[in-house]
């Protein structure tokens, strides 16, 4: 069974809900999962867990919401490197705002490439165009992706 943190990243909540919703089905098939929406370098680093699922709206232009922000800025100054860790990310935007889509999740996916995490599986992106509730995107997904777990 894996040990998995979800940090969340959200502006208006969407995000937070669709987090709280893949903890319950992940912790349904026996895998300890914790949730933040404020992570640190050490919740990284940390031997407690050892996969990371970020799910993360994007805002402004193709920013990381606020809560995120100073997390990134600290990785990309410690590139902390994590090679025993799997990671994903699960990115709500919207496709109206074009070359910015899913831009927030984006970041946090190149971040945690470059911190040399193994990246398990294909990312999601949820487009708020196409799919009203985003849960509705991410439960099937996390059906599959637990099988990878
Ligand atoms: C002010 C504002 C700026 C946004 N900018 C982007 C953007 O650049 N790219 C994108 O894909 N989505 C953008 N979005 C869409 C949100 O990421 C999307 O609606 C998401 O589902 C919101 O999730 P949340 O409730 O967790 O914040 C923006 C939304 C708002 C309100």
């Amino acid at each position: 069974m894996a040990n998995i943190l979800i940090i969340t990243g959200t502006v208006y909540g969407g995000a937070q809900f669709v987090a709280e919703q893949v903890q319950e089905l992940l912790q349904g098939k026996g895998h300890t999962v914790a949730l933040t929406e404020s992570p640190t370098v050490e919740c990284v680093k940390s031997d407690d867990n050892d996969t990371l699922l970020i799910i993360s709206s994007t805002t402004g232009q193709g920013d990381l919401p606020d809560n995120l922000v100073k997390f990134y800025n600290e990785l990309k100054n410690q590139m902390p490197l994590v090679p025993h860790k799997r990671y994903n990310v699960i990115a709500l935007g919207d496709s109206s705002y074009g070359a910015t889509f899913c831009g927030g999740g984006k970041q946090m996916d190149e971040i945690f490439a470059e911190l040399q995490a193994v990246k398990l599986g294909q990312w999601l992106q949820i487009d708020a165009c196409e799919t009203l509730q985003p849960e509705d995107a991410a439960m099937p997904w996390a059906e599959e992706w637990a099988e990878l777990l």
